[in-house]
Order: C-alpha cells, then sequence, then structure tokens
C-alpha cells in the first residue's frame, strides 16, 4: 500500500455481464474511498464447441476479454484485498473463478496472502437461487489464504432492500439477462466503499507489525 492508497484486486468470472456490473460498481465505490483498483476477468475452460451452445456467451467472452486481463498470481501478490465475484453454478461458484484461486498454492504455503482482505459477491438467476450459498462457498478459500473476511452487514440502509449480509448480489433472471438494479448498485458500492476503508485500516496495522 502506497501512501493510503490500497490496493483492490477485483477478480471475478462473468458469462452475461451481471457479476461484471457489480464489479464495476464495487470498483467505483473502492476508488471513490481512495484506492486504486485491478478489475480482471477469469478466462473459459471451455472451448468454443461449448460456448457456441449458449447464446451470446462467445461475444461476451470476447468483448470482457478485450476490457480486462486475466488475474494472474502476482495480481494476488500484489493486492492489499482480494475481491471475489462469480455467477451462482447450481448454488455455488463458478469454476472459472474457482480454477484461478487454485492456482494461489505458491502463495498460500508461503502466507504472502495472511491479513489481507478478502470479500466477495455473486449473481443468480432468480431469489433464493443459491446466491448465498456462492459468496458462502468462497469464504473457506478465503480463510485457508489467510485473509480477512470482510462483509457487507448491513452496514447501509440499502442492505434491507437488496444484496446480502455477507456480499453484493443480482439476479439477471435467466433469458431476461437483467441487469443488477439501482439498490444492488448501491450495495456494491458500499461493499467497494467499505473495503478501501478496511483495508486501509488493516494495511496499516500489518506495516506497523513489520515494524
Ligand atoms: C451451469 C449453470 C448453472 C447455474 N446455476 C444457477 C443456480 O443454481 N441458481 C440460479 O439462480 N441461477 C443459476 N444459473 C444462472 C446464473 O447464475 C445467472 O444467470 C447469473 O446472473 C449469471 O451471471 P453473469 O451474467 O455475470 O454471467 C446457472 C447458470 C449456469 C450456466
Amino acid at each position: 500500500m502506497t501512501a493510503n492508497k490500497p490496493k483492490v484486486l477485483i477478480a471475478f468470472y462473468s458469462r452475461g455481464g451481471t457479476v461484471e456490473g457489480l464489479a464495476r460498481e464495487i470498483a467505483a465505490g473502492a476508488t471513490e474511498n481512495g484506492a486504486e483498483v485491478r478489475m480482471r476477468r477469469a478466462r473459459e475452460l471451455v472451448g468454443e464447441e461449448v460456448m457456441k451452445l449458449a447464446p451470446g456467451w462467445i461475444e461476451n467472452a470476447a468483448r470482457m476479454n478485450a476490457d480486462y486481463e486475466a488475474p494472474t498470481v502476482a495480481d494476488a501478490e500484489w493486492c492489499d484485498a482480494m475481491v471475489l465475484g462469480a455467477p451462482t453454478r447450481f448454488g455455488a461458484a463458478a469454476s472459472e473463478l474457482r480454477a484461478y484461486l487454485e492456482t494461489l498454492g505458491a502463495l498460500w504455503v508461503t502466507r504472502k496472502l495472511m491479513n489481507k482482505v478478502g470479500s466477495a459477491f455473486s449473481s443468480s438467476s432468480v431469489p433464493h437461487g443459491g446466491v448465498e450459498t456462492t459468496i458462502l462457498s468462497l469464504y473457506p478459500t478465503l480463510a485457508h489464504l489467510g485473509l480477512v473476511i470482510v462483509p457487507t452487514g448491513y452496514g447501509d440502509d440499502v442492505l434491507f432492500s437488496a444484496g446480502t449480509p455477507y456480499g453484493a448480489s443480482a439476479n439477471s433472471y435467466a433469458a431476461k439477462k437483467l441487469p443488477p438494479t439501482e439498490n444492488d448498485l448501491a450495495v456494491a458500492r458500499y461493499q467497494g466503499r467499505r473495503i478501501a476503508d478496511v483495508t486501509r485500516a488493516l494495511a496499516q496495522m500489518r506495516a506497523a507489525a513489520a515494524g
């Protein structure tokens, strides 16, 4: 962290753009609170023969891959806070994001991520479709890596209308492909602001402990 400017990595996967929308708003919230943000999109694990079965997948992936680099081990080492976003896949996080997390073993074994901030968010098709289990399914990985998990709680009144106390969320309603609502985005922005605040405090603690 340089001069009180926390470094925030937002590593996400998105196929249809809903998680991407939340990711961008988390980035905006963190940035307006003084953070430096890297947004990174995990890449597909399947080839075009599978992607072409879902209309728009190939085009969306091409657009997002032009906008965001793939997350790397170096990104995780660089950051003070790692924010993970994934669509719900049968109640858990998309494997594209999980594949990235499984590249971080060398950082785990050397304790390089200890006491950084971790946070998570998700999107599902329908309410009760598993967005909370998805976010919670990412918590054990954050814990194994030694990150300090920062949830949204009910730290802003908008949490009583949208999102979850674990992290931002949105519902795309399958074929309708709805974008996040204003309230969904407000929760995401709050999450970004909170991450910047907590990361700043924690990074100062880490620096003091390091002497
Ligand atoms: C293989 C697969 C499994 C899914 N499982 C769920 C699910 O368990 N619950 C749900 O509500 N939506 C489920 N969905 C829908 C996505 O979670 C939803 O469309 C999400 O908003 C996509 O985010 P994105 O637009 O960022 O890709 C699934 C989609 C796919 C392709």
